[in-house]
């Protein structure tokens, strides 16, 4: 009769290990990734404090202002998928995700709305002599059926445009940098790679509603999505008493993806802190008040747990 095999038993695991020496043992219960446990434990931080090389045609790239790190997205891809799998990004920009799945080994599909940034990254490809992952140019909630099925995506990592706010809310005209005693107009960076008309906060959330309704249906059950978001620090105009007054706040925006996410039926599982140390800090309320340099991105990540 053949011994029962209890967990409890020290060799209870050697049937479903591989060792893969210095990277450790792999798994082959694991259905998520190629990862094994050492490199796993690594990608649970809940803080990723690196800058990553401006590689990837990187001067090309930052045209767009918001590009994220081709590197930090395969490290994301190869937590999130196994190899040959499907990564999805709507909001391609000049194609951080893309390029990421491609170093990864992974598939992918990108949408953008923004026509020069799809020519800027089938540019970056043939620069870097990478082969390029198909990126259709439109907006994704309106072409998103065409072009990617329904249950068809392994892991979806993306990056929503940040809230470019109307006029009245918009602020912060001048900006002294740290260590410097020149004061020179706001850049407004954020503006270069929206293209888009500004938009009241509502409208913003509007749109990640409707976008995280349409991407519920791509994902495959038991999948992750990966979103990053900025926090900003805005004045906004606000009523009191019937009077008009301008104040400035932090608007935390990750937690009003993760509130969508979820009314959406997504499970929140992590929210991930991306710490660039390179960052530069700009003085913006010395000696008056207290503004934060922001010198993070967040990285939400949510399961579709549910059919
Ligand atoms: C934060 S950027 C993404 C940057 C990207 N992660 C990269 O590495 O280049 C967001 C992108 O979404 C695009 N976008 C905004 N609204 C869109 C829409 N409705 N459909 C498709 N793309 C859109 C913008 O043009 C912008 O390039």
């Amino acid at each position: 009769m053949s011994k029962k095999i209890s967990p409890k038993d020290k060799n209870f695991l050697k049937p479903y290990q591989i060792d893969f020496g210095e990277r450790g043992v792999y798994d082959t219960r694991n259905p998520l990734n190629d990862l094994t446990g050492k490199e796993w434990l690594f990608a649970t931080k809940s803080v990723i404090p690196k800058s990553y090389p401006p590689d990837f045609s990187h001067e090309l790239r930052r045209k767009h202002g918001g590009m994220k790190p081709p590197l930090l997205c395969k490290e994301l891809i190869e937590t999130f998928t196994k190899k040959g799998e499907l990564v999805f990004d709507p909001l391609a920009g000049v194609g951080g995700t893309l390029i990421g799945a491609t170093l990864a080994g992974r598939r992918a599909i990108g949408i953008e709305i923004n026509k020069e940034w799809i020519q800027i990254y089938q540019q970056v490809c043939k620069e870097n002599n990478l082969p390029q992952m198909p990126c259709y140019h439109g907006d994704c909630l309106q072409i998103m059926d065409t072009y990617v099925h329904d249950d068809s995506v392994d892991f979806i990592l993306t990056d929503v445009p940040f809230w470019t706010m109307d006029k009245l809310e918009q602020t912060r005209g001048v900006i002294r940098y740290a260590g410097t005693s020149v004061k020179k107009p706001n850049p407004s960076s954020l503006k270069k790679f929206n293209a888009l008309p500004p938009q009241s906060k509502d409208d913003w959330l509007h749109f990640i509603e409707s976008l995280f309704k349409k991407l519920w249906n791509k994902l495959k059950y038991k999948r992750y999505m990966a979103v990053f978001i900025g926090n900003m620090y805005r004045t906004v105009t606000i009523q009191k008493n019937g009077k008009k007054r301008k104040i400035s706040k932090y608007h935390l925006l990750s937690a009003d993806i993760a509130r969508i996410g979820e009314q959406q039926g997504f499970i929140l599982k992590a929210e991930r802190i991306w710490y660039d140390p390179s960052k530069a800090l700009g003085c913006y309320g010395y000696p008056f008040s207290y503004v934060p340099s922001i010198v993070d991105q967040r990285i939400l990540i949510f399961r579709k747990e549910q059919i």
